[in-house]
């Protein structure tokens, strides 16, 4: 029994009892507040009310709807949830076909694309609109006088199934479109997706339920959809994005439709429906290669999958010029990215060590091509992964390199596993230094208990020191480390101090001048800062903006090597897992003589002079930093503004006091013009830090 009809059995009131028409006009008021505010929350991101406020507006209207269960109308807010659980979906015939796009893959294939476009129409007076190829599944939702009343999938583009129950779910998809000036009959055309984070927290709340996960957010999306119990989509994160119109019907035949693709979407959008944020009006296919660049860069920082752009003729008229070939527009064409998922098979896995004695299983693979490069290596995070994924030395696997993230291996694909394949377990002593590797506190991770005795550690230890974020040692590349541990040269940090040049020019490939360059470099960054010999010292999760917060904390080393965790905690960002460490690191003994020796080779900083937090000239403002920056690494310009007294934050809102917009910043820049929120650029930013310097 559906839940209405539950309620009407059991509350039989009668509407004739009290007055109609206020009842009627009280809950048209609340349909009018809870979109308005749920299209603020779900579509703006930018909520008016807090949530208890939402919620008792969505009780009022619930209780309504309970006791006079005539007044339930199909756009109601609380309709979104629950309804019946379906035996099978029904079949919808696409009145108006839902076509697919051609693919391309390289620059020339979209300069043909181009002039295919302008052979057509006899001259190149033409524009494109760009937009990213969402990675989910096309979905066509019919509103008739502005509600919406049946959502369908795509199908074989003739013929799809009826998930009007499931899409009802789905927060930002509008039951009622805004306005009043919507044709009689729309169809929109879209796709349905599911975010990143959304995705892993299901595969977070599958695992835990011991349930399938799902392999990617596309596959998740399709599951959700396919739900024949409207509850369990509605629990799932899915959201859409509109890039089109499908039939479009008035009572005077024809509504007048926008005359070009990019005012249909600003149409649609002011009707309420979402459309993606990154869309743009393109002049010419290069400008087209610019886009789909500056989508790739951005690709790992958009929160849902894409795997392509795409390109649209921008006028309708000369879209219908251009015309259609088969089952996909002429005027229209996919730019795919490269792949980010192949198949390979696992050779073997080898055990890394870390600087912090991490043990990480990295499989070693036949070479394959994916996300645009070749690839051997691929991490297993864990023991715990292994076994989730259930894989093998032998198997086939799927490989997944995703922007500049470590490739990782997905899953074996179990139809092709071999006869003889090879479980894999970690090993109990360290594969280096032999000392046995225990797994603390539950961590994922093992560990291996050498400590600065593990010479993979301590290979570690050294690179980290002399990194350019570090001490800077210019010259002391990784592989000049290697040498000189394994040939015993030096056996922690503080050695480096006593090396001679003669020594270093008698290994490999060193000359008498690069030896004598790197004992300048090394008695260059003798002269450094407190925050930078911290960060240094490689203590575990101490990076560059802990140890600033702890020069600033404490002014002077001593103080810091002898506070105890619970004053630590104190210092901005200061958790008690990192005050923790940063105690256990300075009761070392080993660790304590190491520091020692280094203050005794005269590593020097200036002093630092305690402000009060008041006095910090960006006391308290509120910073966003976004785009890409070219002089310094976002995470120094955070410490740096940190260092300033300024708190950094990661989203832009009414609290927001300024916005740092590197190179290609999006949707935060766009936020902070819309809210009239201070912008300044990378220029502006290292003026500012150079008027502070400390
Ligand atoms: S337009 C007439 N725009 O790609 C053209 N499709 O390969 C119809 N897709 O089935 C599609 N993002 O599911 C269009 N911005 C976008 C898209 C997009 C993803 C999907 C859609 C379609 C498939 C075609």
């Amino acid at each position: 029994m559906s839940k209405t009809a539950a309620i009407k059995k059991k509350l039989p009131i009668e509407l004739s009892d009290v007055k109609k028409s206020d009842l009627v006009a009280q809950v048209q008021q609340l349909h009018k507040s809870l979109n308005y505010h749920s299209h603020r929350y779900y579509v703006l991101d930018d909520p008016e009310i807090p949530d208890v406020e939402y919620d008792k507006l969505f009780r009022q209207l619930e209780s309504l709807e309970a006791q006079y269960p005539e007044l339930i109308s199909l756009d109601s807010p609380t309709q979104r949830v629950g309804g019946k659980v379906l035996e099978n979906f029904q079949q919808v015939l696409h009145e108006m076909p839902m076509l697919s796009l051609s693919n391309a893959f390289s620059s020339d294939e979209i300069e043909d694309f181009s002039k295919r476009i302008g052979e057509r129409l006899e001259h190149d007076d033409f524009e494109l609109f760009a937009e990213p190829k969402l990675d989910g599944l096309a979905i066509s939702l019919r509103y008739e006088k502005g509600i919406l009343v049946q959502a369908a999938t795509r199908g074989d583009g003739q013929t799809g199934e009826d998930v009007t129950s499931n899409v009802r779910t789905i927060k930002t998809i509008p039951l009622r479109l805004s306005g009043n000036d919507f044709p009689k009959i729309l169809e929109v055309r879209g796709e349905i997706f599911m975010p990143k984070k959304g995705f892993e927290q299901l595969n977070q709340t599958q695992i835990n339920n011991d349930e399938k996960t799902f392999a990617n957010p596309r596959n998740a999306a399709a599951g959700s959809l396919r739900q024949l119990d409207s509850k369990i989509a509605a629990s799932r994160p899915l959201d859409m994005f509109c890039y089109g119109i499908g039939i479009v019907e008035d009572e005077n035949e024809n509504h007048p439709i926008e005359s070009t693709h990019s005012l249909i979407l600003q149409q649609l959008k002011y009707w309420g429906l979402p459309i993606c944020p990154e869309v743009k009006i393109v002049n010419n296919w290069q400008e087209c290669i610019a886009y789909y660049d500056s989508i790739l860069l951005k690709r790992s920082e958009l929160p849902y999958e894409i795997d392509g752009v795409v390109y649209k003729v921008n006028s309708i008229a000369q879209q219908q010029i251009v015309g259609f070939i088969s089952r996909a527009p002429r005027w229209a064409i996919a730019h795919k990215f490269p792949a980010e998922e192949a198949m390979t098979r696992l050779l073997n896995i080898d055990v890394q060590v870390g600087r912090t004695g991490a043990l990480t299983p990295v499989g070693r693979l036949e070479p394959v091509f994916v996300g645009g490069v070749t690839v051997t290596n691929a991490t297993l995070h864990n023991q715990s992964e292994i076994d989730r994924k259930g894989v093998r030395i032998g198997d086939m696997v799927i490989v997944r390199r995703a922007g500049d993230v470590i490739p990782e291996i997905v899953k074996p694909v179990l139809s092709k596993r071999p006869d003889k394949t090879q479980v894999f377990n970690m090993p109990e002593h360290c594969p280096i230094c032999g000392s046995l590797a225990e797994r603390i506190n539950d961590e994922a991770k093992s560990r291996c208990t050498g400590g600065l005795y593990c010479p993979a550690q301590r290979k570690e230890a050294i690179k980290h020191f002399a990194s350019r974020k570090a001490m800077d040692i210019d010259g002391l590349g990784d592989k000049l480390v290697e040498q000189m541990v394994d040939a015993e040269m030096i056996h922690d940090i503080s050695d480096l101090f006593s090396l001679s040049a003669e020594q270093i020019s008698n290994m490999e490939r060193m000359g008498e001048k690069s030896a004598d360059n790197l004992i300048k470099s090394i008695e260059a960054s003798k002269s450094t800062t407190l925050p930078r010999f911290i960060y240094a010292l490689g203590i575990r999760e101490v990076g560059e903006a802990t140890a600033l917060a702890l020069a600033n904390h404490y002014q002077l080393l001593s103080k810091i090597q002898t506070a105890k965790a619970e004053d630590l905690q104190n210092v901005p960002d200061v958790g008690p897992i990192v005050a923790h460490n940063i105690e256990t690191f300075f009761s070392q003994e080993h660790n304590d003589e190491v520091i020692k020796k280094l203050l005794s080779s005269s590593i020097h900083w200036p002093e630092i002079l305690k402000k009060e937090k008041d006095e910090l000239p960006l006391a308290d403002r509120v910073i966003v930093l976004t785009g890409s920056l070219s002089e310094m690494t976002r995470n120094d310009a955070k410490a740096r503004l940190i260092e300033l007294g300024a708190k950094v934050s990661g989203s832009v809102s009414k609290k927001t006091d300024l916005v740092i917009a590197g190179d290609k910043a999006g949707s935060k820049l766009k936020k902070a013009e819309e809210l009239d929120i201070e912008v300044m650029d990378e220029a502006g930013m290292l003026l500012l830090f150079k008027k502070y310097e400390l």
